[in-house]
């Protein structure tokens, strides 16, 4: 190795079930509660459940896995840690933080959205409830979108600023438990809803949600496996929070002495577990009020910001002054699942500019590293704040003047740009090469010592023949897929 850098003011996680809490709380996130659900409902419900399952063990595990050994073994966030394996691989590590910077500059935003639906579902208990018309309201103005998101930023900033002991860890150590509490509350509303019923057939009952509506039009569609494969494959990589820089650093803070096989295991089963949880939490209560108000299932917003924003505000604006109360439980609870998801990426870049200190032999600034972070993320998340999912006339397209024609696929925001560069590109082809690198390259035997740290290395072998053989071919479809996905070529 060319280096090997360990320095206190990195920090560390004060125990295991802290680090569990952490990693559970960067995956937990956006993305499991509007996201799995819907597609499931739409790919075929068991069916998918049963791939995304297989996915989740053959693939996500082993990156899980992985990722967590290469950051414990070298003590360094991604890029530094790659280096110091060798400098080839230098810039795989660049590529993580790419990937999770460019994710992160909309999930601030949308984490300022979630502080924003709190507030005025808290206004509404005491008056008259917000309903579905808040989020056109919100979205086209500007000055709110930034004020809200620069307030979700201060939460995130206060937050990593106050260490990994003193800051990551203990706003998880009390927001993980308190989020599964509110799920709870949020089920049993749900499920004593009138037609609750019918939302748990979409999820479960394959079939029954073909019909869809995206964007406004009616899409019928009945997927086939690699559709659903190419589904399950996307949603268990973003939902799992791999690479995006998150876990190589978390893992990096992780005591030598923990069991790497049985925390990523756990891992991946708490985000598949919350993800079903989100799922009857959210889909229940959707398709209830939507029924009540006269529409088909196959009318109702079950996906995107739309569920999470105007179709559930909607149902929590039916129940009357009570539903101020489900809304606040409701939406700290995503926010509390946004802020843990963002503050684990945050880390993950901010953690380059510390290393980079200690490695040229300074102290490293966590207040510097962490807030300079924060500012250059912020340039871009003002741009995805400002445009508004693409309504007030700034979105790529119409900025360079471009036709919309230009991608078939094409729904022209920042936001969904980035999502492309971020998801679509940079974290499938990271993770891709680092499995490449590990099972082909350096051969799975380089991280034995490591995966035997703290375990009894029995999970060694599966790893081994995941990593080398599973993963990089299942990451290259997932890269195929999303691209083909986005620029409309209908590969799959
Ligand atoms: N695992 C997260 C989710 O499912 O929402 C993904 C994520 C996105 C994590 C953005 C962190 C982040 F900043």
């Amino acid at each position: 190795m060319d280096q090997q850098v360990h320095t206190n003011d990195r920090g560390s996680f004060g125990s295991n079930i802290g680090f569990l809490l952490s990693a559970i709380g960067s995956a937990v996130g956006l993305g499991n509660i509007w996201g799995f659900p819907y597609k499931m409902g739409k790919c075929g419900g068991f069916t998918f459940l049963l791939i995304y399952l297989c996915l989740a063990v053959f693939v996500g595990f082993a990156i899980m896995m992985g990722e967590l050994a290469l950051g414990r073994k070298t003590g360094l966030g991604p890029v530094n840690a790659y280096k110091a394996i060798s400098k080839k691989f230098k810039w795989v590590g660049w590529l993580a933080v790419a990937g999770g910077f460019f994710v992160l500059t909309f999930y601030m935003v949308l984490g300022g959205y979630c502080i924003y639906y709190v507030v005025i579902n808290l206004i509404g208990i005491f008056g008259n409830m917000p309903d579905s018309s808040s989020f056109g309201a919100m979205i086209t103005n500007p000055g709110l979108s930034i004020g809200v998101t620069a307030v979700f930023f201060l939460i995130c900033w206060a937050i990593n600023r106050g260490g990994v002991a003193g800051g990551i860890e203990k706003f998880n150590n009390i927001g993980m438990p308190a989020l599964f509490v509110m799920l709870i509350i949020v089920i049993i509303r749900a499920l004593t809803m009138p037609h609750a019923a019918e939302g748990l057939k979409f999820m479960f009952v394959p079939g029954y949600a073909t019909k869809m509506t995206e964007f406004g039009q009616f899409v019928e569609s009945t997927p086939g496996v690699l559709s659903i494969l190419a589904t399950a494959g996307g949603q268990m990589f973003f939902s799992l929070s791999l690479g995006m820089s998150a876990m190589i650093t978390y893992g990096s803070y992780l005591d030598k002495k923990a069991n790497l096989p049985k925390n990523s295991g756990i891992i991946v089963f708490a985000d598949t577990f919350i993800a079903m949880l989100a799922g009857i939490a959210v889909i229940p209560a959707a398709v209830a009020n939507g029924i009540a108000q006269g529409l088909t299932v196959d009318q109702i917003k079950l996906n995107g910001p739309g569920l999470l924003f105007s179709t559930l505000q909607d149902v929590f604006h039916n129940m009357g002054a009570i539903g101020g109360i489900f809304g606040v439980i409701f939406y700290v609870l995503v926010l509390i699942a946004a802020i843990s998801s963002a503050i684990s990426v945050i880390e993950g870049v901010a953690v380059t500019f510390i290393d980079h200190a200690s490695a040229k032999g300074k102290e490293p600034s966590r207040t510097r590293a962490v807030t300079l972070t924060c500012v250059i993320l912020a340039a871009f998340s003002i741009l995805v704040a400002a445009d508004g999912l693409g309504s007030n006339g700034i979105a790529p397209w119409q900025f360079f003047k471009l036709g919309e024609e230009a991608i078939a696929n094409w729904n022209d925001c920042w936001l969904d740009f980035f999502d492309l560069v971020a998801e679509g590109i940079l974290m499938p082809l990271g993770a891709m090469l680092m499995a490449c690198m590990m099972g082909w390259e350096l051969k799975p035997k380089f991280m034995e010592d490591e995966i035997k740290q703290g375990s009894n290395g029995g999970a060694m072998g599966f790893w081994g023949f995941c990593i080398k053989f599973i993963c990089p071919v299942v990451m290259f479809f997932i890269v195929l897929v999303q691209v083909s996905d986005f620029f409309g070529l209908g590969w799959f």
